[in-house]
């Protein structure tokens, strides 16, 4: 058996920022790093558009307050207060220490970070690396990884979070290489294995993003929080869905219809471009389904809008957002110098997650705690978004929180043994699990029950829901779920088998988009994200309160658990 003083599953910013943190406070530590991909090409390297701190350097009007407030008032007032005020008050110095680490964010031409406009922010306070900010934090972090001599082992994919008696002793691992099944003990067990957008047909998430670390959770007993709180960013690139940042808007870029108008001004008069993503989304979706998108032979009636970028010059163009440029120009032809991007609201972000509490700590309900098990960054909730995320506020949560919890795992570990785990048992049940996928002797093939479920959560739970169409989609995903077991495996062998991990991420997928349905079902009100056509005002009366999702054999159990208002009175939210 492997063991580690701690094992950190998830190689993006908030694991390697956690990893970072226990390296400096315990320098003797046996950290183990696992992630199913190599770590630089997690999803964290593919952020865009920066990181908010209230760094002052072109607004000096700014305030961590002011953060605060605007987070809050994204969030429609779900997020919890306590967890914002440490968010926005520890922004700063987590940023300062990234550039004295070596990342290398964009200057003012006095040598300053400079920092630009981001949808909902008062102030320009997202800090950037120009479109490419997720890329440069994650290379700085992961290299400082390797200084402090962390084990890591890439593309082993997590089978299994072993939870015993409300203690969270280690994990079972699956090599994708030969095939190898390891348990692996530790004093402590943190998840940092970022989303699920690949719940849904149309994504900016990569591949890899199928919310493994939400559905372990899940299976060992731990609820998810907010999960029907799902994000779409406005500017996903027509018809591939990946992110045009926002960043093009906070340099100027404007939204136009068919009819050539600047639409936000009917949604959201006084931030225009710069609404927040539930406000913008909405917004664009509205102008599609109205008739005033556009086809791409240019005509009326289309399923895009466009970005305009042509204003803003080639020179501002090239040094602000380049890759947004390249991607466009890649991906749809377009050459946004001189011509409009075709773009559409793209499934960007779980708001929702594992709970835990502002020490990354998992929570086991309402009250309590799982021992030894701790999670950061998008996998997590904390709650910093409530219902809505405000574009730069992930990054800064992956490196707020991921330091946070770092430091409460380092706190905790003297007082931790290495658990007793029957190895043997874990390792047969592992083994036994894949051995009946790859005898599995059905018709179905992975990719295509896959697409179905994807197309199912997209049509049935999207960017406007209703009762009878998410009860409709939920019915689809009971029968889906039935097909898992009549799925065919072609590759029988051990080497290099992406199909096990494929047809694993989808039952992952399956566990997660449920929890999603359910959760959106039972909240009877709109806010942030969550936007019913059937009860299109929010309700704080009946829903002030964060859902927590319990998963087991017997279906999913909705309670609900109270949300931090320490700091603001929730107020109608106008922009
Ligand atoms: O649009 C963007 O660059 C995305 C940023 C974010 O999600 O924080």
């Amino acid at each position: 058996m492997l063991e580690h003083d701690v094992v950190i599953v998830g190689g993006g910013l908030a694991g390697c920022r956690a990893a970072l943190e226990l390296c400096r406070q315990v320098p003797e530590i046996n950290l183990a790093l696992v992630a199913k991909t190599h770590p630089i090409r997690s999803h964290s390297v593919a952020a865009q558009g920066g990181i908010a701190a209230t760094l002052k350097n072109v607004d000096d009007q700014d305030s961590w307050e002011a953060h605060a407030f605007d987070t809050v008032k994204g969030s429609d007032y779900l997020a919890d207060q306590d967890a914002v005020a440490l968010l926005a008050q520890e922004a700063p110095e987590v940023v300062i220490d990234l550039e004295h680490l070596g990342v290398l964010f964009s200057r003012l031409p006095d040598g300053r970070i400079a920092q630009r406009a981001f949808g909902g922010h008062s102030h320009n306070r997202t800090c950037y690396a120009a479109d490419k900010t997720g890329h440069a934090i994650l290379h700085e972090l992961y290299n400082n990884l390797g200084r402090y001599g962390v084990t890591i082992y890439e593309e082993w994919y997590v089978l299994r979070l072993i939870v015993e008696d409300q203690e969270a002793k280690g994990i079972v691992m699956y090599h994708l290489l030969d095939g190898a099944v390891q348990v692996l003990r530790a004093k402590a067990v943190m998840f940092a294995t970022g989303g699920y957008g690949r719940t849904f047909n149309t994504t900016s998430n990569d591949f890899a993003s199928t919310g493994d670390g939400l559905a372990m959770a899940a299976q060992a007993g731990i609820p998810l929080e907010d999960m029907e709180f799902v994000q779409f960013h406005p500017t996903g690139l027509y018809p591939a869905g990946v992110l045009i940042s926002e960043a093009v808007r906070g340099e100027g870029a404007y939204l136009i219809n068919s009819e050539g108008e600047r639409f936000m001004s009917t949604y959201a008069p006084s931030r225009m471009e710069l609404a927040p993503r539930d406000i913008t989304s909405r917004a664009i979706a509205t102008e599609i389904r109205q008739g005033r998108g556009i086809r791409l032979d240019g005509r009326v009636g289309g399923p895009f809008v466009y970005l305009d970028l042509r204003h803003m010059g080639e020179a501002k163009i090239m040094s602000r957002v380049p890759f947004c440029w390249e991607e466009a120009h890649r991906l749809a032809g377009v050459d946004a110098v001189h011509e409009p991007i075709p773009v559409r609201p793209t499934v960007h972000y779980s708001m929702g997650g594992i709970p835990v509490n502002t020490d990354g700590q998992v929570r086991s309900g309402s009250e309590g705690l799982i021992a030894g098990f701790f999670a950061a960054g998008e996998c997590a909730c904390v709650s910093v978004h409530g219902a809505n995320r405000l574009g730069s506020n992930s990054l800064l949560e992956c490196v707020v929180y991921g330091r946070r919890t770092g430091a409460a795992i380092a706190q905790l570990l003297p007082a931790r043994k290495l658990p007793a785990i029957n190895e043997a048992q874990y390792l047969q049940e592992a083994h036994q699990m894949l051995q009946e996928l790859l005898d599995q002797e059905g018709d179905r093939r992975i990719h295509t029950v896959r697409q179905q479920f994807q197309d199912t959560l997209t049509e049935h739970c999207g960017v406007f829901r209703t009762q009878a169409l998410m009860e409709q989609g939920l019915a689809q995903i009971h029968q889906l779920r039935q097909e898992l077991t009549q799925i065919r495996l072609d590759d029988k062998g051990k080497l290099w088998n992406t199909e096990i991990t494929e047809a694993l991420e989808l039952r992952s997928l399956m566990t997660v988009g449920e929890v999603i349905l359910t959760g959106a079902l039972h909240r009877r009100e709109s806010r942030g994200a969550h936007s019913r056509e059937d009860y299109p005002q929010r309700d704080d009366s009946q829903f002030l309160k964060h859902t927590l999702a319990y998963v087991s054999a017997a279906g999913i159990d909705v309670q609900y658990l109270a949300v931090n208002l320490s700091l603001f009175e929730p107020q109608e939210r106008k922009y």
